[in-house]
């Protein structure tokens, strides 16, 4: 067990680079089985657990797998095991990629049921009413999902709610469909293009990502190609609000401003200065910022998955800044938290109403999931004293190197063993 040791009250000057995406790389991963012809080779792919955690599955499957640095290579041209059912896949959330892309390779699959970051009731009814309309039949039993199609056939599916995963997994199978598919009602998330660019490199033919409606024209099969995913919004994100709590000057390079846009917005009302510049956006902030509010929703508002960091900003912004959790039940833990740096925050159902305090003090405070992980590191930056930061396993979930990209910012932290 590892935690990491913060001493607050740094500012933080300098550059950082953003690696690529967390939520494209866990569904390209997955995809990449879907080549019956040639290895894929991909880019950009962040050094984090999730990542690990879907090489293991690969290689439990029988994929050939080499990773160097950056850059992995699936070669699944001999893949004949449909059955993903371990320890690692129930581990994870994007492990439910394997439905999908199993179910359009082999007409069949049997995974188990995902784990995931605890932020509510996460279940997989659309993914499997997608699948379902698709002509699959589907039984859930000892905690797999059984999935199996003489042939899947193109159809129109209208999602009930906008679904990251559903959009994702029915377009994966789509893929492999004879004749046309059209998604409805999907999420519209950078992630979702990156992975329908990606199909297309493999020869898939999906129109429409990033639109409300998504045409997916099925091919009789699909190869690997290289390809390159694109730089973690949310990653980015945490970097600018880091920044802009603490304050200080720091250059976010290789993101793409466009993903950004309405947390750099909100960022501007709390009154921070965000200037983009091609491949990278430059924060400058006093540290003292206002009170705003804010409602997470679907891209391309304002992330959910950003929701947590923010709230720690807005601890110590001045005045009342209303928080709306619009997507998940539960992904207010990091509050209780919070308060033991002597936050003033109350939740009330899905919302947290924050009144902005001067300062926070240092804490042994807990990550109870990857994105409370990030707002335990920033209220400990920007926190006067020591705090240490436990439950660190979810934060290398999903950042890379964290504590390395931070101490570059000039950050007081250090990673031990507890
Ligand atoms: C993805 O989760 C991300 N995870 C989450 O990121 C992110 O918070 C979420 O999308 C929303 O952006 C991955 O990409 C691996 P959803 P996902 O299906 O796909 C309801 C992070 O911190 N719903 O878009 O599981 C659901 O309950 C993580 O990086 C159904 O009702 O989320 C939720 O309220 C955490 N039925 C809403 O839709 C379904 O079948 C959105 O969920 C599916 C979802």
């Amino acid at each position: 067990m590892e935690k990491l040791i913060i001493n607050g009250g740094n500012k933080l000057y300098g550059e950082v680079d953003i690696s690529g995406a967390k939520n494209a790389a866990v569904a390209i991963i997955p995809a990449a089985i879907m080549a019956s012809d040639k290895k894929c080779i991909i880019d950009n792919i962040p050094d984090i657990e999730d990542v690990h955690c879907l090489e293991r599955i690969l290689k439990s499957l029988g994929c050939n797998v080499i990773k160097e640095k950056n850059t992995i290579e699936i070669d699944s041209t001999n893949l004949t095991n449909t059955n993903a059912c371990t320890e690692d896949v129930r581990r994870m959330r994007a492990s439910y990629y394997f439905i999908g892309a199993l179910l359009g390779r082999f007409g069949k699959a049997r995974v188990d049921l995902p784990g995931g970051c605890p932020i509510g009731v996460r279940p997989i009814d659309q993914h499997i009413k997608g699948f379902e309309a698709l002509g699959a039949d589907v039984v859930i039993e000892h905690g797999a999902v059984i999935i199996k199609a003489d042939k899947l056939v193109g159809t129109k599916i209208f999602f009930d709610v906008v679904s990251v995963g559903a959009t994702i997994n029915v377009m994966l199978a789509a893929t492999l469909a004879e004749g046309v598919t059209v998604l409805e009602n999907v999420a519209k998330e950078p992630h979702v293009v990156d992975v329908a660019n990606f199909l297309n490199s493999m020869g898939a033919n999906v129109k429409g990502a990033g639109t409300d409606v998504i045409k997916i024209f099925g091919v009789k099969k699909l190869k690997g190609c290289n390809y390159s995913v694109i730089p973690d919004q949310i990653e980015a994100g945490t970097y600018m609000i880091a920044t802009s709590a603490c304050g200080g000057e720091v250059t976010i390079k290789n993101i793409i401003p466009k993903h950004l846009e309405s947390m750099s917005a909100k960022l501007m009302e709390t009154g921070v200065k965000i200037i983009p510049n091609g491949d990278s956006i430059k924060v400058i902030s006093s540290g003292n910022l206002k009170g705003v509010n804010v409602k997470t929703l679907p891209y391309p508002g304002f992330p959910t998955d950003i929701q947590q960091p923010m709230t720690a900003l807005l601890c110590v912004a001045k005045g009342r800044s209303i928080v709306n959790e619009s997507i998940w039940e539960n992904r207010f833990k990091h509050v209780d938290e919070l308060k033991k740096m002597g936050a003033a925050v109350k939740v009330e159902g899905k919302t947290a109403i924050v009144d902005g305090v001067q300062k926070l003090t240092g804490a042994v405070v807990k990550a109870t999931d990857l994105r409370a992980g990030a707002a335990m590191v920033i209220a400990a930056l920007m926190a006067f004293g020591t705090s240490e930061v436990e439950g660190i396993e979810h934060i290398d979930r999903g950042y890379p190197h964290i504590e390395d990209k931070f101490k570059m910012l000039g950050a007081d932290i250090k990673r031990v063993k507890k």
